[in-house]
């Protein structure tokens, strides 16, 4: 099995705001959306209810600790490791995404293999507090797929123009 995370993120690395996300690029949803169908979808509580509704043609799995929440459409776990199992031992288990968000990135990152990030030219940072960020790719861990990723931006797709970063585990 391969564990992937892929998230979007502006140019300070801000995914988003702890409930919502903070800018529409909709040529960057199809390519979530063309990334992950078919494979299951590993995220936080938060992530989960920032979403509305479970995400169509893949398996949503849902982490939190607590035991009572029920997430309709989604698979409910309560530690990462028995997300990632319970991924792993289904339809397209080859691949389970970890689609957040910060802190589901951050306990994802030590057992990933694949990152798959989208740069969007833009700063949603000005003026606001409490954001939640991406983890930090180490260059010493991490290494640029030049194959995968874009050489150049992508045309702008509503709020920015974006590009594809794709690292693999060195
Ligand atoms: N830009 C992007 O690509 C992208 C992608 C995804 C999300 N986001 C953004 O990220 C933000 C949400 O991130 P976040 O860090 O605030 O929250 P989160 O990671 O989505 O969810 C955190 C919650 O997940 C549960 N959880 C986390 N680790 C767990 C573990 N090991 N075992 C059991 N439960 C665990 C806990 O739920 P309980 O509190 O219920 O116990 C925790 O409060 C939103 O703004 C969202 O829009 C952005």
């Amino acid at each position: 099995m391969a564990i992937g995370m892929i998230w979007a993120e502006d140019r300070h690395g801000t995914i988003g705001t702890g409930t919502d996300m903070l800018w529409h690029v909709p040529a960057d949803f199809a390519f979530f959306k063309h990334t992950t169908v078919g494979h299951p979808v590993v995220m936080g509580r938060a992530t989960w209810e920032s979403l509305g509704g479970a995400l169509p043609r893949r398996r949503n799995i849902v982490l939190t600790r607590d035991r009572a929440f029920s997430a309709p459409g989604a698979e409910v776990t309560h530690t990462l490791e028995e997300a990632l199992a319970l991924g792993r031992n289904g339809e397209g288990g080859d691949l389970v995404w970890i689609t957040g968000g910060a802190q589901v990135y951050a306990e994802g990152l030590p057992l990933a293999d694949l990152l798959v990030v989208s740069e969007l030219d833009l700063d949603v940072t000005t003026g606001r507090h409490a954001l939640a960020t991406a983890p930090t790719i180490r260059q010493d861990e991490w290494e640029l797929d030049p194959a995968a990723s874009d050489d150049d931006w992508r045309p702008a797709s509503g709020d920015a123009r974006w590009r594809v970063r794709v690292y693999r585990r060195r």
